[in-house]
């Protein structure tokens, strides 16, 4: 079992396809994941199960790799349920995030209506912009900018998980430039393509922050670290102007009845 712990789980799953299910059991998503190079010591810790729960885990995978459980004997269990399930509660400042997401997801689910109306009505500039605006100030420069330079400065930023959020990050930035791009070439396709590979990207970013970074961030950092990551982010939050999130909410919202207004004008 030793020599498994330090093999990346992408190959421990390809050798025991029973180890993903298990994991997915678990609600542990490796088999989706598109981080792929964690040991598999790394993703038992990342995933921050509690221990009970964790013994389970690795009992289990032992004894599917050595033969004892195969995909075709396994017996379906309950979910196990995950600390970042109901009941589990992040910090103040992680919170904040949180809810930051929750902005996020709402423009997220704008863009299969953008998509539609670009496709009905060509390109509106002005609805494109927009929602560039709030990706580019809200979701990168207002969000990204505290994970990136105060959130992460309490983990190793290099492991693997953190360097795979950076990575989200600038794939997100470059999905941005090329949607500019193609707007200003009047390419509908293109505009189309980046939005909806920005929108699939976000989506798998989120819940990967959400579910498992940041519980295993913020369960390294003791309470005077917590507190000094909130002060950093009200900090931040006053240097960008105080009314940012507010001027967002804002935006979203509008965007929000414009696509509405539309979608009932077509159907
Ligand atoms: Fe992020
Ligand atoms: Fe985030």
């Amino acid at each position: 079992m030793k020599e498994y712990l330090n093999r990346p789980i992408k190959e421990v799953i390809e050798e025991h396809p029973v180890v993903g299910d298990i994991l997915n059991e678990f609600e542990i998503g490796c088999t989706t994941c598109n981080v792929g190079s964690c040991m598999l010591k790394d993703v038992v810790d990342i995933h921050f199960l509690p221990p009970e729960q964790e013994s389970v885990l690795m009992e289990r995978i032992e004894k599917a790799i050595q033969g004892g459980e195969s995909r075709e004997e396994q017996t379906p269990q309950p979910s196990q349920g995950r600390r970042t399930g109901k009941g589990y509660s992040y910090s103040e400042p992680v919170r904040m995030l949180v809810e930051e997401h929750d902005l996020i997801k709402r423009l997220l689910a704008l863009i299969p209506l953008i998509v539609r109306d670009i496709r009905a009505n060509g390109l509106d500039r002005e609805l494109i912009l927009d929602s560039l605006e709030f990706i580019r100030y809200f979701a990168d420069r207002f969000h990204h900018a505290k994970e990136e330079e105060i959130m992460f400065e309490y983990a190793d930023r290099e492991a693997d998980i953190i360097q795979v959020m950076y990575t989200d990050h600038t794939t997100g930035r470059n999905h941005v430039k090329s949607i500019f791009e193609a707007l200003d070439g009047n390419d509908k396709e293109t505009v189309i393509k980046h939005l909806q590979q920005y929108r699939d990207l976000l989506t798998e970013h989120i819940k990967k922050e959400d579910e498992v970074l940041y519980p295993w961030i913020e369960h390294q950092m003791d309470n005077k670290e917590i507190e000094a990551m909130h002060r950093a982010f009200n900090d931040e939050e006053n240097r960008l102007g105080p009314e940012t999130r507010a001027r967002y909410e804002q935006l979203v919202k509008r965007l929000e009845q414009k696509l509405d207004t539309r979608e009932e004008v077509q159907s």
